[in-house]
């Protein structure tokens, strides 16, 4: 069985996407492992944890040559020293250490400059995307994907960069995940869900079952110099929209704070991902409407 290791591995999707590859790869996760639970479901699940820290860079367990390193860590203390040691600095010398000979990284669409509901492709401009909500992100991502490409050429190690739009998904724990889930939440405790006032705020969620299912594509597809593309699903959804699915589904209240402090909406091109691992497969409705149930599920639990 083919070694994959897998950073970021206790996130909202690397988790997921680890015990997904779990049954064909032997799927070593790397983290800090703070959470002793999370650890515990990916062991069950048949994931070696062999602890990392990103800032420190003694990777002296990890093991090298392994067929592919998916990579999932991302650090937001918005500290910026520590953001770009970790996102940067961190994938580098973790790449030279264990030597893959494949190289995914997950980058965010979150690089690119805001352009309202403008569909934006690969070669689109970068830019300081989520400044308003995250000061140091956007530009600890590019940081990173400069880093990777550099160790890509330097290494002659195939390389692709995927540019992940808004990842949504039901976790092991059976509770709903990502952006959407943070909504759900706020919906919950009564609260107004920011929206920015250049409407309609459009996003191309995908389902992180669809990530999963596209790692060993993306891998193939990996190049000197890199290959970059965009992840994403198929359709533009308006996160008013999505807001509103998600509160008739659960019984709740959607209501919108118009303001600049947010980031803005941001579709992409999926016409590259496509071309490299087939589309996303599931409907955003279908997969909102799993959240909805999970949320649900996890409501009556916490009432009994
Ligand atoms: N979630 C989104 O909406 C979204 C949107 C677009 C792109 N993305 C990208 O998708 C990827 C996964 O995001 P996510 O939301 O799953 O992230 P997340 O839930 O915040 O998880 C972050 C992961 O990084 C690990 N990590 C943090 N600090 C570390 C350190 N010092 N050393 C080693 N590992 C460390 C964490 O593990 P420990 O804490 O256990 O160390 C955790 O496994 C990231 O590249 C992110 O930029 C996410």
């Amino acid at each position: 069985m083919d070694t994959l290791l897998v950073t970021g591995v206790t996130g909202q999707v690397g988790e997921v996407v680890a015990l997904a590859l779990a049954d064909r790869y032997h799927v070593v996760g790397l983290a800090r492992f703070g959470d002793a639970a999370v650890r515990e479901r990916l062991e069950a699940g048949g994931v070696e944890c062999v602890p990392v820290d990103l800032v420190g860079g003694d990777f002296s367990g990890v093991p090298t040559g392994a067929s592919g390193l998916v990579n999932f860590a991302v650090v937001k203390t918005q500290k910026w020293d520590l953001d770009l040691r970790a996102n940067a600095e961190g994938i580098g010398l973790l790449v030279d250490a264990a030597r893959p000979q494949r190289l995914l990284h997950c980058s965010s669409t979150g690089v690119y400059d805001p352009a309202g509901s403008t569909v934006l492709d690969e070669s689109a401009p970068l830019g300081d995307n989520h400044r308003a909500i995250m000061p140091t992100y956007s530009i600890a991502k590019i940081a990173a994907e400069e880093v990777v490409r550099t160790m890509c050429r330097v290494l002659q190690l195939p390389t692709t960069v995927a540019r992940l739009n808004v990842p949504y998904g039901v976790g092991p724990d059976g509770a709903p995940r990502g952006w959407p889930a943070f909504h759900l939440a706020m919906m919950e405790a009564g609260m107004p869900v920011p929206v920015h006032p250049d409407r309609p705020n459009l996003f191309n969620p995908v389902d992180i079952a669809d990530l999963a299912r596209s790692v060993p594509a993306l891998l193939d597809a990996a190049t000197v110099p890199a290959t970059i593309t965009n992840w994403a699903g198929e359709e533009q959804v308006d996160l008013e929209e999505w807001c509103t699915f998600l509160a008739d589904r659960c019984g709740l209240t959607a209501t919108f704070e118009t303001t600049a402090s947010t980031i803005g909406g941001v579709t992409v091109s999926t016409e590259r991902m496509r071309s490299l691992c087939g589309p996303a497969e599931v409907r955003w409705r279908d997969g909102f409407g799993r959240l909805a149930d999970a949320y649900l599920a996890g409501r009556q639990v916490g009432e009994k």
